[in-house]
């Protein structure tokens, strides 16, 4: 593993929640790792008025106390906080860019740095206009005579539609070209969401499965227990749809689709992902209520205790009509998955907190053991790959029941990573961060591909925009969504599965 060049990491946003709960908490920990150049500097700007002693009182807010408490970073919080610098600036104000080049100079020399800068916006979207273009009026997007290209990291939302994100994305590759630019999607930094890739790529058994001679169909769900807490006014412009499936939940459907890759090379990637979004059907108008289900949560008890409804949410309108699930079915129309339907479901206030895909295998050709469990195990032969929580794979497949006869009983064969106790899965922000200093951009999304993204995701938003009447179902609080999701299957006797926290547990019992 190599340490990147001497750098200074300017973060936009620098006394907000990201910064302080992840970003912070995550160069910490490359920090205790020795992940970090010996030349490193981090410089906060924000409106907040702070200063260097006072940024680094701020950032103890976090979560860093609880990391110094491991072993690699014991003792170590005190020199991680003279790394860290602040400047207060202005950020839609273009002559206040001057203290930010001359305070970079100035920390430049300190830690002979050479021009290699790493620009992160951990503001709201709405600086994405401007701070890109504040920078290029200082020639801070360049970094003359330096190999090491500057970069910019762009958090999610990028664009709130197809439109949108085009938009942005000319906007800023007039400032930094497109290998500058780092479109952070955080659920790729997920140890797991890479191991996808590895179990797909580095194993024999599965890749011969894996296309629609072999595969029934596929699904992915992503729930969350808890609400939109204290994001009420994000969300309710945002949406289950843009705010997780747009982004996150075809990246990862993009991982489990695509070909092989010619190599582990960001662009070999990439593409591979680019060509999979470019094949995902799109729904026609009269299509799109058949094809995604959204709900709403609505007030209800969980654990015997009250739960509001979306509605009742600070910062959120009262009338609003802003989904908080959304479930739909979607095909591939490539060599290799024509046919087989891709079901995405996601929400809040979901009854516990599980991402996870699901292949369902085709049935065996004839039916030699009959009996019921046995008909379903025929349909349902599963390899289940949890991102999170209770991390690992699980494969349910049919064993005979000892004893008289040919009874056959469904089995798990499973692996948890936390059985490899001295394996840490590290955060997705630090492996984002470390790769952004690497200047490595595979597991960051590229602009065709997240244009790509928006185009399948737009006709649905249009629809639901030009209609105001669509169907939107309430589903209470501390549920699996509305009811009529199921009617998305093809068949009555097919259903979701429904997880529970410890990916082995059985329905019989099921820990939330
Ligand atoms: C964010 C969404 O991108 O991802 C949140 O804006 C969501 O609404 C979060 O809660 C989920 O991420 P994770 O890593 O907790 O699954």
């Amino acid at each position: 593993m190599g340490i990147p060049e001497n750098l200074i990491m300017v973060i936009f946003g620098a006394s907000g929640d990201l910064t302080i709960r992840k970003l912070l908490p995550a160069l910490f920990e490359l920090y205790c790792r020795d992940m970090v150049p010996e030349g490193f500097g981090i410089l906060g700007t924000g409106r907040t008025p702070l200063d260097d002693a006072s940024f680094r009182k701020k950032a103890m807010e976090g979560p860093l106390l609880e990391r110094n408490n491991v072993p690699e970073c014991k003792g170590k919080l005190e020199s991680f906080l003279q790394h860290l610098h602040y400047l207060s600036l202005d950020p839609f104000n273009e002559t206040e860019y001057v203290l930010l080049r001359e305070r970079l100079l100035d920390l430049d020399f300190r830690y002979n740095v050479s021009g290699n800068y790493i620009f992160y916006l951990a503001t709201p979207p709405e600086l994405y206009h401007v701070i890109p273009e504040n920078l290029a009026s200082q020639r801070l997007n360049q970094a003359p005579g330096n190999p090491a290209e500057r970069k910019i990291v762009i958090e999610k939302p990028f664009g709130m539609d197809l439109d949108s994100a085009r938009e942005l994305n000319r906007y800023i590759r007039q400032f930094f070209d497109e290998k500058q630019i780092y479109r952070i999607d955080h659920y790729l930094g997920k140890e797991t969401v890479q191991n996808l890739l590895v179990t797909r790529f580095s194993n024999g058994i599965f890749e011969p499965l894996w296309n629609r001679n072999y595969i029934d169909k596929v699904e992915i769900t992503a729930a969350e227990n808890l609400g939109v807490e204290n994001r009420g006014s994000y969300y309710d412009k945002a949406g289950a749809l843009r705010d997780m499936v747009q982004n996150h939940l075809l990246q990862l459907t993009g991982i489990i689709a695509m070909e092989p890759p010619s190599s582990m090379d960001a662009e070999a990637i990439r593409s591979e992902i680019a060509k999979v979004f470019g094949s995902i059907k799109r729904y026609r108008e009269e299509e799109i209520e058949k094809n995604v289900i959204r709900g709403q949560y609505v007030s209800s008890f969980i654990r015997g205790n009250p739960v509001k409804g979306y509605r009742e949410e600070p910062l959120v309108d009262p009338d609003s009509r802003t989904e908080t699930f959304v479930a739909l079915k979607m095909y591939i129309d490539n060599w290799r998955w024509a046919g087989v339907p891709f079901y995405i479901r996601t929400g809040k206030r979901m009854p516990t907190r599980v991402t996870e895909a699901v292949i369902y295998f085709r049935a065996a050709p004839m039916a030699l053991f009959t009996g019921e469990e046995q008909n379903l195990i025929m349909r349902h032969n599963q390899l289940i790959l949890r991102i999170q929580p209770d991390e690992g794979i699980l494969v349910k497949f049919g064993m005979k029941v000892p004893g008289a006869g040919f009874r056959v009983k469904e089995v798990n064969m499973d692996f948890h990573y936390k059985d490899l106790s001295d394996i840490r899965l590290p955060d997705a922000y630090e492996r984002l961060l470390y790769d952004c200093m690497m200047g490595d951009a595979t597991l960051y999304t590229r602009g065709d591909t997240l244009e790509a993204a928006w185009k399948f995701i737009d006709p649905v938003l249009a629809y639901w925009k030009n209609n105001p009447d669509a169907k939107l179902y309430g589903y209470p609080a501390g549920t699996w969504g509305p009811e009529e999701v199921n009617s998305l299957f093809d068949s009555p006797d097919e259903s979701w599965r429904y997880p529970c926290r410890n990916l082995s547990d059985s329905d019989n019992f099921c820990e939330l």
